[in-house]
């Protein structure tokens, strides 16, 4: 009763959580107490770097100025999906094309005109321009979207993925 009663008000201060009075909590989980501070000092010093705190600011921000759905998207996610993108395309202003073409300023173009890209006839002859909803589709089933075309990659399955790497992608690609 009193044992109980005593970890409830610990968890509700939170006060087990502070090293300086908690040591019985911490020292099952760290081999030392030394190592748990070294490796805590670091990580309060990146969370305080004004530089990375405006950086992620920014990104919320443009984020949140995106059109619904993709307002409501998981950039990380968007990056992790992206890193089965990059082993065909690159992403940066005047990246190398690769397999596939560099997809800097993709949303300001027309499907298959890449400078200096060889792409297939079909997507030279898509005509349409890129938008979030041609991206998707096209994500959806690269082979069905645009029959012909030489991209080998099965495309995303889960709509979630998709919109998450659009985001990620219309962000990304203007930077
Ligand atoms: C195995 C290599 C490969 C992978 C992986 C791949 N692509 Fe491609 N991609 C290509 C190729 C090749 C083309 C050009 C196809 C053609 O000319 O028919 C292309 C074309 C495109 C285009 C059209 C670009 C334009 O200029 O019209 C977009 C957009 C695109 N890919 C996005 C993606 C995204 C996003 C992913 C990851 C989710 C991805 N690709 C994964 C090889 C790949």
């Amino acid at each position: 009763m009193t044992r109980s009663a005593l970890l409830a008000s610990c968890l509700f201060l939170a006060a087990c959580g502070d090293p300086s009075s908690g040591s019985e909590v911490e020292t099952p989980q760290l081999p030392t107490g030394e190592s748990g501070s070294e490796t805590q000092a670091p990580q309060g010093t990146l969370e305080s770097d004004p530089l990375v705190e405006d950086a992620a600011q920014d990104m919320a921000t443009r984020l949140a100025a995106l059109p619904a759905p993709y307002s409501e998207a998981d950039l990380a996610n968007g990056a992790r999906q992206f890193r089965r993108c990059t082993s065909c395309h690159t992403i940066g202003e005047g990246g190398p094309h690769r397999v596939g073409p560099n997809l800097h300023g993709l949303f300001r173009r027309t499907a298959g005109e890449a400078e200096g890209f060889n792409y297939s006839p079909a997507l030279r002859e898509a005509g349409f321009d890129w938008t979030p909803d041609h991206l998707d589709a096209w994500l959806a089933d690269p082979r069905g979207y645009i029959p012909g075309n030489r991209m080998s990659f099965v495309g995303l399955r889960d709509a979630d993925d998709r919109r998450d790497v659009i985001a990620y992608l219309l962000l990304e690609t203007e930077l």
